[in-house]
């Protein structure tokens, strides 16, 4: 029932986002929505098309699975100056790719660490400054709040931000802002921040997961860094490939 709410999205490349400026109507036309708000359970789905884009192509050790199974860890609220680190030592050793949404308050003094992020190939997403609800302000707050965090970003990674997960899940569809943002939501919300037990969180995840699940979890804590490096472990042995979260939105 995850499956398939879609709406539809539009065939376009990253780097033509990117390059749009002043647009309106990005959620909408990503076709991409919370059903609840952040921090109680929701979901968003991503790309329903069963193409397989990447598929191994390594020596032919045994029978592949028909198709990989994609899905995508995202981190919200960080960077943590310890665990977040801690999560990038774990994911590394595992090959995997995960999806940060950073705080414009969290930057600062985690330079290093961002850089890091972006150089292992990790996703870097914008998850506004203060944490607010973009839909309770104004419009130049709004924007404010998203530009400030993905200048700070740029700067340090050199690369612009072209992704946002609004906090709570709200996102303001006709928001006009310099640079047109993308919301990606999620289908699978650990509330890793209200047990901060290990198990609870791992077993939250692999009970129910599917295929093109992107899954919400905080990398501000240690109990989550661990269920994420088992949710790997995990997944990875049962075919699953985790992937950065674009790559379940788009296409
Ligand atoms: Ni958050």
């Amino acid at each position: 029932m995850r499956k398939g709410r879609i709406a539809g999205i539009p065939a376009w490349k990253r780097g033509l986002l990117v390059a749009v400026i002043g647009l309106t109507a990005v959620g909408a036309a990503a076709g991409i929505r919370a059903r609840e708000a952040e921090d109680g359970s929701a979901m968003a789905m991503g790309d329903a098309s069963g193409e397989e884009r990447q598929r191994s192509s390594g020596p032919q050790t045994k029978v592949q699975s028909a198709e990989t199974k994609k899905i995508a860890l995202t981190f919200d609220d960080g960077p943590h100056p310890r665990y977040t680190q801690k999560l990038l030592d774990g994911l590394k050793e595992r090959g995997v790719k995960a999806t940060f949404f950073l705080l414009g308050t969290n930057i600062e003094g985690n330079e290093e660490i961002i850089k890091r992020m972006a150089e292992e190939g990790h996703l870097i997403g914008n998850h506004t400054y203060y944490h607010v609800d973009i839909t309770k302000l104004s419009q130049e707050e709004a924007c404010r709040e998203i530009l400030d965090t993905s200048k700070q970003i740029t700067a340090i990674t050199g690369q612009p931000v072209e992704y946002i997960r609004p906090p709570f899940g709200n996102w303001d569809k006709e928001l006009e802002c310099e640079v047109m943002m993308l919301p990606i939501f999620w289908s699978v919300d650990t509330l890793d921040w209200t047990t901060k037990n290990t198990d609870q969180i791992v077993q939250k995840v692999v009970k129910n997961i599917e295929e093109n699940d992107i899954i919400l979890m905080h990398d501000s804590y240690d109990s989550t860094v661990l269920a994420a490096l088992r949710i790997i472990d995990l997944l990875q042995a049962d075919g699953y490939e985790f992937v950065t979260a674009d790559e379940l939105i788009l296409e």
